[in-house]
């Protein structure tokens, strides 16, 4: 098999991107968009040792569930990988990942419950976020990035975006005209405009223009189109972001119009959210999740929650109704500020305390001033993509609590850190690996995948952890 080969091949399995995976010519091959039964012609496109990557040149025989595809940009477009599937089977494809990661990244055969499902496929995001640059003559463009790259694939709308995207795109075109703003060349440095994004707070907008300059020119007459293309609530932000790596937002926002924060409201708990307080995208899933923790956690007035990682509070809240106390800890300032307005606002001030800093440096001492002797002590931990710090991993260990829930958006960093808290892995010198006849220290009572992110390949999970006697 060599690159640029043309070949034929029934595809047998699903791979962790989503990918359709066959085997020939002795390689595993990996097929974007292609699915298990599925006779398909491909084009190699890469050939690395016994693995290769190809690409769908014609599907000979649909598999049953495959179906049309919403956007026309799909399979351009990085942002969706499985559109090409139908959504029950969706489901069992992120169920099954789950269950893979485990199995190979912790060496655990866990029962994995089937991924709790969305309430829409489609039109689920509350958060818009879209690079703007250049084309190649010059004119500016929107959309999103292609798989694995910084080529800006341009778009109109987005199907799994809420119902106004096709609105706020315009707008932006219609102001970058108007006002003669163009679009961040990485290429060159020139331009102004580097991203969009718009988050949705119960049918309230938050605009916020990311820009490598100081000043946003001609925002008056942004905000008076935004003014006529939108008639709900909104704010309008600028931020000024002159790095060069990925990181979306810059240092400083200024409000340039409305109110800083929105007020919403979850499972009976009042929140208001800014422009940097994490959000899960998907509300519907995100309530059924949070209820989940809740009814996991099972704090009762003896309990005492800490919740590492809690973002505005919102889910700090929510245990804290049931329980003792509950105990925030969380890096971002302004997300600290909103929890704490959150828990006033709540009447929860006496039972909330939110701590600002990194969990693996302070979050060991919390633990140990915040937990009294006779006090029920359950972890909640919601990280970032990459997981635990190892530090935080072994507190966890070192304090013995009883009861863990690990919230978490990717699967394999959520077996590696579950792995090394249950014992099943350990690390050394050369990184994590399997542990050799294991005493573990805690039990997998469950394993739930939630569909936070249709059409995608991403699936948010909640594991329970109890801790064993030894
Ligand atoms: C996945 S979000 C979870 C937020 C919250 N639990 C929720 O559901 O809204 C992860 C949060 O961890 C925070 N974070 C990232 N690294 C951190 C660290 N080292 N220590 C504490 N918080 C951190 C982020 O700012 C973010 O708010």
């Amino acid at each position: 098999m060599q690159k640029n080969d043309e070949r034929e091949g029934t595809v047998i399995s699903v791979g962790m991107n989503g990918e359709g995976v066959l085997k020939d010519d002795g390689k595993v091959v990996f097929v974007s968009f292609s699915l298990p039964g599925e006779k398909i012609r491909y084009k190699v496109l890469k050939v690395d040792g016994n693995i290769a990557y190809g690409k769908v040149l014609e599907v000979c025989t649909p598999a049953e569930d495959r179906v049309r595809p919403k956007c026309p940009v799909f399979g351009k477009c990085g942002g969706c990988q499985l559109q090409h599937v139908k959504y029950p089977d969706q489901l069992k494809i992120k169920q099954e990942k789950v269950k893979t990661c485990f199995s190979k990244i912790a060496f655990s055969e866990l029962k994995i419950n089937p991924c709790v499902k969305s309430k829409n496929e489609y039109r689920y995001r509350n958060k818009l976020q879209l690079p703007v640059s250049v084309d190649a003559f010059g004119n500016t463009i929107t959309g999103f990035y292609a798989d694995n790259s910084h080529r800006i694939v341009p778009i109109e709308d987005c199907p799994i975006n809420a119902p106004w995207t096709a609105d706020a795109i315009k707008a932006f075109k219609e102001y970058f005209k108007i006002a003669g703003v163009c679009g961040y060349d990485e290429k060159t440095g020139r331009g102004d405009i580097r991203e969009i994004t718009v988050k949705d707070v119960k049918g309230s907008l938050i605009f916020t223009v990311v820009s490598v300059k100081d000043e946003l020119k001609n925002a008056d007459i942004l905000i008076d189109i935004l003014k006529k293309h939108f008639t709900c609530e909104f704010s309008l932000f600028f931020n000024v972001n002159k790095s060069t790596g990925n990181v979306i937002y810059g240092e400083k926002f200024k409000l340039l119009y409305g109110s800083k924060t929105f007020s919403s409201d979850m499972l009976g708990v009042k929140y208001a959210a800014g422009v940097k307080s994490f959000m899960q995208v998907n509300d519907y899933v995100c309530a059924k999740l949070y209820g989940t923790v809740c009814d996991l956690a099972c704090a009762d007035e003896n309990t005492v929650v800490i919740d590492a990682y809690s973002g505005a509070g919102l889910m700090t809240a929510m245990l804290a109704v049931r329980a003792k106390k509950a105990v925030g800890i969380e890096i971002e300032p302004e997300a600290v500020r909103l929890a704490n307005e959150l828990a006033l606002n709540n009447g929860l001030s006496q039972k909330i305390s939110n701590y600002l800093g990194k969990c693996e440096e302070i979050m060991s001492d919390i633990i140990k001033k915040e937990v009294l002797d006779g006090d029920k002590t359950v972890l909640v931990l919601d990280p970032p993509r990459k997981g635990c710090d190892l530090k935080v991993i072994d507190a966890v260990i070192k304090s013995g609590i009883e009861k863990i829930i690990y919230v978490s958006c990717k699967p394999s960093t959520l077996a590696r850190d579950v792995g090394l808290i249950t014992g099943t892995l350990q690390w050394g010198e050369n990184g994590v690996k399997k542990a050799e006849n294991p005493i573990l220290r805690y039990r997998v009572d469950s394993v739930t995948p939630f569909d936070m992110f249709p059409q995608t390949k991403h699936v948010e999970t909640v594991v329970s952890l109890t801790k064993n006697k030894v």
